[in-house]
């Protein structure tokens, strides 16, 4: 039956728009989970809005699932296909369609990769403030239906708070669009809101209107060693009283983290490793200003001994140098082979003794296990990768998660922070959400996609 819609999928929108079997290229079989690759029941890739529509109504009729693809980046498996489901990559609705700089707008489809984006904003003058390491491959569509977090979440906030416009289209085909980019329009319910961070279980993200700031004229980037996570904590709420919103990142790489990677990925370390280092990056509008401002509140850290030694990038060059370790994240995989990742939130008063109950507790339970602790401590959220003796052992990865998630549960932390809950997360969504929060989700699921058709599995789908 499930092979014989692929047939009629392929007969009705045609071979430009649709791939069957062999003729799906392997990159669509996984995202960065580290699922197993599946090959999807087909590959659908619209390029237009019209598209998706045919594609949705025909899926809505016979009952078939979806599974929306972006830049498949994302590592808790959202992305990732099933073989009796339409794997729907946005990829190829890949248009600007307008810059804006007095209304301080892009408009844009789906699949533009975030990088191309933050570039056409530069182009005109202005900054995309969204930023995550994946820039390179992730697309807006993506970026929109995880809600990403990600390196100047502290400064401009999640990318749900860029979203001024969306259109998507719903599991049967109807489109919802309020593409008007209004800042203010409270004629009823914000309706995109239901959308953004819903890892496509509710609808299809195709067209976006992202807000766009200022493109700041000066940065200054430093590199901060502190005695321990109390350290980090004062540093924090030093540079904040000292420098406002000019604080664009403040990224904690606790020793377990820094001492690893700088070595493993061949990065001279700039400063010797003691304590948790912490990577400041803080921007404005006038270059003098903003170093006078620097240089002043890092004076007074040391003076005040909030911190030890501190590192301040002579030029944007070598600022850039500084974020080498933290940015070598992408090395994960060469250096420590397969891993167990955690993206969770702590809130602020707890995270000094939740991040030292977590590595000690790993160290105690699973021997030989490396346990790589950092995060954008500013937002609550920490990382937390882990490499166990053996990667096979799958008692001891779930019970490695239950150790840490109930270990975050119990600090009022969430068990995920910025990169959802996808395939992975299941199993303790009720850690972080009540049993009525949860149905009321699925309620919502049930009115918006009541076949069920959308992202079946993953999120919060029953
Ligand atoms: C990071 C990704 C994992 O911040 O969110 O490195
Ligand atoms: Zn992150």
């Amino acid at each position: 039956m499930t092979q014989d819609f692929a047939q009629q999928l392929l007969a009705t929108l045609g071979p430009d728009l649709v791939a069957l079997g062999a003729d799906i290229p392997p990159r669509y079989h996984h995202d960065w989970a580290g699922l197993p690759p599946v090959t999807p029941l087909a590959l659908v890739r619209p390029r237009r809005t019209e598209d998706v529509v045919a594609l949705m109504r025909l899926c809505h009729a016979a009952g078939v699932p979806v599974v929306p693809q972006g830049g498949l980046s994302g590592i808790s498996g959202a992305a990732h296909p099933r073989a009796d489901a339409v794997a729907l990559s946005l990829d190829r609705m890949n248009r600007i369609e307008s810059v804006d700089p007095q209304a301080a707008q892009i408009v844009a489809e789906a699949g533009v990769v975030l990088e191309v984006a933050q570039m056409a904003a530069r182009d005109q003058g202005m900054l995309l403030g969204i930023d995550i390491g994946a820039r390179g491959s992730c697309q807006l569509g993506g970026v929109i239906a995880t809600n990403a977090g990600g390196n100047t979440v502290i400064r401009y906030g999640m990318a749900r708070d860029h979203v001024l416009g969306l259109e998507v289209v719903l599991a049967d085909g109807t489109v919802i669009s309020d593409m008007a980019g209004l800042i203010k329009n409270n004629a009823g319910m914000d309706l995109k809101q239901l959308f953004i961070g819903s890892e496509g279980l509710l609808g299809i993200v195709t067209r976006c209107i992202l807000r766009l700031q200022p493109a700041p004229r000066a940065i200054e980037t430093a590199l901060c060693a502190v005695a321990d996570t109390q350290g980090a904590l004062a540093l924090l709420a030093h540079l904040r009283g000292a420098l406002g919103p000019q604080l664009s990142s403040f990224e904690v790489m606790w020793p377990s983290f820094y001492n690893v990677m700088a070595p493993g990925a061949g990065i001279a370390l700039p400063l010797p490793p003691r304590g948790p280092h912490v990577l400041v990056e803080a921007t404005g509008f006038s270059d003098t200003a903003l170093r006078e401002g620097i240089e002043e509140a890092l004076g007074e850290a040391l003076e005040q001994g909030i911190v030890s030694d501190a590192i301040l990038a002579k030029s944007a060059q070598e600022g850039r140098g500084l974020w080498a370790v933290r940015e070598s994240v992408s090395e994960y995989p060469v250096i420590l082979g397969p891993l167990v990742p955690f993206d969770v939130s702590i809130p602020l008063k707890a995270m000094a003794e939740t991040v030292a109950l977590i590595e000690a507790g790993i160290a105690a339970r699973w021997p030989g296990a490396r346990a790589l602790t950092y995060g954008h401590i500013g937002d609550n959220n920490l990382h937390l990768v882990v490499a166990l003796p053996d990667p096979a052992d799958h008692a001891a990865e779930k019970a490695l998660k239950g150790f840490v998630y109930d270990a975050i549960r119990d600090a009022g932390g969430t068990v995920s922070a910025e990169h959802g809950i996808g395939a992975i997360k299941r199993d303790y969504l009720g850690h972080s959400r009540t049993a009525a929060e949860i149905a009321l989700m699925r309620a919502i699921k049930a009115t918006l996609d009541p076949k069920g058709i959308l992202n079946p599995g993953k999120g919060f789908a029953a």
